[in-house]
């Protein structure tokens, strides 16, 4: 991931994205078209899957991006070999890893670093694929993946975030893979999306954009989570667009948890046509 130390420059620049899929890759679909419509300040250079059977991988051949599955089990049963130049078994301190990471919380610590192990040379394999594409930015579009601080500190060299994700509820409500059922479930009369960089724990890193839709009484799952997804579409490319243009900086107040500025002054019209869309 050789360019993701390039920083972004206030003028627009068009973004080379990875796209990380598990499942049907809608929201790949629309990074797809507004790229060839122009109005996406980016290219998606390259598509990766941990499951072979993910639409997503239709859909980025079907645009003519390259896609790649990447198995995150042991290879034939034996211990996969490393993968990165010099051998990353003998770089990757588990122990420090461990110390950081807060997306594996077995008691046991022998297990615990048992399932980082197999992490780290999963994301081994990720890695060394997705940097042959040089991508500014990892866009992670239904993965159902977590990430390690291995991972992390490769994409994010030079203190920035280079991973984004879109998750189906409103942060800091409702974590984890089942955003919208959990939003519904719960009762909630409104519903979100959000936008946020990943850190080292699960759907915790800094937010970049937010946008909520009703949820009325007659609603089932399918309208809330159709409702959402058009939201999703709109959310992720606006982020994208941002990040491309400069106008998404990250700022660490003394003492307080990093945060996401943006500075475009179509701000709060941007936000009105989010709301008017939900509605
Ligand atoms: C979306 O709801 C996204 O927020 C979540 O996974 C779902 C992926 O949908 N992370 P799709 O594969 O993009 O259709």
């Amino acid at each position: 991931m050789q360019s993701l130390h390039s920083s972004v420059s206030s003028d627009t620049k068009r973004l080379r994205l990875a796209v990380l899929v598990s499942g049907g890759g809608t929201n790949l679909q629309a990074m797809l078209d507004r790229s060839r419509e122009n109005t996406l300040d980016a290219e998606v250079v390259v598509v990766a899957s941990d499951r072979n059977d993910a639409y997503g991988l239709v859909r980025a051949r079907n645009a003519g991006v390259p896609a790649h599955v990447v198995s995150y089990g042991w290879q034939d049963g034996a211990e996969p070999a490393p993968v990165l130049p010099g051998g990353a078994s003998c770089a990757v301190d588990l122990e420090e890893l461990d110390r950081r990471q807060r997306i594996i919380f077995h008691p046991d610590r022998g297990k615990r670093l048992e399932k980082l192990e197999k992490l780290v040379r999963a994301e081994e394999r990720l890695i060394a694929l997705l940097d042959r594409y040089e991508p500014d930015y990892v866009c992670l579009a239904g993965y159902m993946r977590l990430l390690s601080p291995f991972f992390l500190d490769h994409c994010n060299r030079g203190g920035e975030y280079r991973v984004i994700n879109i998750h189906p509820a409103l942060l800091p409500s409702f974590p984890g893979g089942n955003g919208y059922e959990d939003t519904f479930g719960y009762g909630c009369k409104w519903g979100g999306v959000t936008v946020h960089f990943v850190d080292e724990g699960e759907d915790s890193g800094p937010i970049i954009a937010q946008a909520a839709y009703p949820i009325f009484p007659m609603d089932g799952i399918e309208e809330v989570r159709r409702r959402g997804l058009q939201l999703e579409y709109a959310v992720y490319s606006q982020c994208i667009n941002w990040l491309a243009r400069g106008q998404a900086q990250i700022r660490r107040p003394p003492g307080r948890r990093a945060h996401v500025f943006i500075s475009d002054p179509s701000y709060p019209e941007i936000l009105r046509g989010w709301v008017e869309m939900a509605l």
